[in-house]
């Protein structure tokens, strides 16, 4: 009898045993491209692991690139000063901060400011309700649609920003509770009576690294994933942003910032310049609040020349431009990890990979080390409707008050080593990953139901996972 029962026994074991590892390579199975995953930007990608993980050129780069890309890298750092002293000169009148870096740093994300009366990463866009011929969003008379909160000596900034919170409470299935800090923005000491059906709408500087290779998606591809009437009936529709395109005057495919409102990294950088910075260049000669196509600015900035004179030559727009076409995405890391692994699966299962979609093919791109690269960075660049409780009400192009872009989530475990803070979303209002998942609604809310249920161990392999990217 014992002998049998501890044939038994082994027989059990053996078969659980044997269960478990089918289980285990069944999980390798259904995640086949999880090495390919590693090379999350295609040959740009970088393996450096330290608090410069953002900051790295693409790796693939050929030398005459690589050098016009660490010029752009200079320019990128220039702090921005006033006349009249003779190097960088041109800052303002009114200005957001003064130079890029300070509002991506070490080429990431920027911090919720402290004290939003300071420079920071963060500023406020604004409107008037109504759409603008470009089909745009309609300029506040006077203020434009950028509001400066700092400005050079004898100039008055545009507004003061101002937040105060409300909470919202979540709680997980197992019974852990988040509380929630709701920002609610206005503004203050205007220098002119600001309309009172302004709308404000957040924003905070977000990483630059891998952006060429977003540039470089065949519009097709994106257009693809849309499902704008939801035919699949997942909840989950998706829909391009088409804006106003200032280099070509012609309606894009919109691609970059928080609501895809801008078409191309050139005029992201050349509208930062003028907007965040006062910087005038080829594309946009105007001052800030001196009669700017966009908007309508009676804004007086005093007797600077300003009009006839362009702060930057076009190489230098140039220069910073290709800097941010340019950056390495850095590789993501512990794919052999149980933990991680079994993160993936989930982030699949729950829902997550609808919006962030991990893998893209880029087309053709004049800069060869961008060019048919097989890319990971788990967006669908699309805009969703994400609740109530994340809207700015204040729409952007074809972007509701509502609707974000799926924000990519490659490099995203390294920005607490490269940035020193875990804050998340359009206007840094999450202080860590758990909470940037549980302010998901709208068409992401059966998925943040999903990861509500999760247990514990669930949810830490799912943060695992994100962590490895
Ligand atoms: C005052 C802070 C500030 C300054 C200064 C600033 N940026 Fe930004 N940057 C932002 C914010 C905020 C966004 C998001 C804008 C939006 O959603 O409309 C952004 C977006 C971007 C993006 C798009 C990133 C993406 O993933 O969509 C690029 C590229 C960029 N900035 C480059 C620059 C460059 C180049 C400079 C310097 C010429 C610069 N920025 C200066 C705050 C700033
Ligand atoms: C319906 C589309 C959709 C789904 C589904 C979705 N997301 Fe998102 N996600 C977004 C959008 C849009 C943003 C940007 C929102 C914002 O900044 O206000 C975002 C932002 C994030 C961020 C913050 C990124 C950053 O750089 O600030 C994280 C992390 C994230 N999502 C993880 C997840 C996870 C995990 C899931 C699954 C539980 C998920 N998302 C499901 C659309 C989606």
């Amino acid at each position: 009898m014992k002998s049998n029962a501890t044939y038994l026994f082994l027989t059990i074991g053996i078969f659980f045993l044997g269960a478990c590892s089918n289980n285990d390579s069944a999980e390798y199975v259904q995640l086949p491209d999880l090495e390919e995953r590693m090379m999350a930007g295609g040959e740009t990608t970088t393996f450096i692991s330290s608090s410069n993980a953002y900051g790295m050129p693409a790796s693939n780069l050929s030398a005459e690139d690589l050098s016009l890309h660490l010029t752009g890298d200079l320019i990128f750092e220039f702090v921005f000063v006033t006349p009249p002293n003779q190097v960088n000169q041109g800052l303002g009148p009114i200005f957001n901060n003064s130079s890029c870096i300070s509002c991506h740093p070490k080429d990431g994300r920027a911090a919720f400011p402290v004290d939003l009366a300071m420079r920071s990463g963060f500023f406020l866009r604004g409107s008037v309700p109504g759409v603008s011929k470009n089909g745009g969003p309609m300029p506040i008379p006077g203020f434009g649609l950028q509001l400066q909160n700092q400005a050079v000596f004898g100039t008055q900034p545009e507004v003061e920003f101002q937040v105060n919170y409300s909470t919202i409470t979540e709680e997980f299935a197992d019974g852990t509770k988040v509380v929630l800090q709701k920002p609610h923005y206005s503004v203050i000491n205007a220098y002119r009576q600001l309309p009172n059906s302004v709308l404000l709408s957040p924003r905070i500087g977000m990483p630059v690294f891998g952006l060429g290779l977003l540039e470089a998606i065949p519009e097709q591809d994106i257009l693809a994933n849309q499902d704008i009437d939801d035919a699949d009936k997942d909840g989950i529709s998706g829909k391009a942003n088409y804006v106003f395109d200032a280099k070509t005057q012609s309606t894009k495919l919109g691609r970059f910032g928080w609501k895809a409102n801008t078409a191309s990294l050139l005029e992201q950088c050349a509208a930062a310049f003028v907007n965040d910075i006062g910087i005038t260049n080829y594309l946009f000669p105007n001052k800030p609040g001196l009669g700017q196509s966009n908007g309508d600015y009676t804004h007086d900035v005093g007797d600077y020349n300003w009009r006839v004179q362009r702060d930057i030559k076009d190489d230098v727009l140039d220069a910073v431009t290709f800097y941010t076409q340019t950056l390495a995405v850095p590789a993501s890391r512990n794919h052999t990890k149980e933990s991680v692994r079994k993160g993936a699966k989930t982030f699949d299962q729950i829902g997550c990979a609808k919006c962030h979609i991990a893998k893209h093919k880029t087309g053709y791109s004049p800069i060869k080390a961008l060019s048919y690269q097989t890319i990971y960075p788990y967006t669908d660049m699309l805009l969703h409707d994400m609740g109530d409780d994340l809207a700015d009400n204040r729409p952007d192009f074809l972007a509701d008050g509502n609707e974000w872009k799926t924000r990519p989530l490659w490099g995203i475990g390294y920005q607490y080593l490269v940035n020193g803070h875990t804050e998340f979303l359009h206007d840094g209002r999450a202080k860590n990953l758990i909470e940037a998942i549980l302010w998901h609604g709208g068409e992401a809310l059966d998925a943040k139901n999903r990861f509500k249920a999760l247990s514990k161990q669930e949810r830490e392999n799912l943060l695992d996972f994100l962590n490895s990217l």
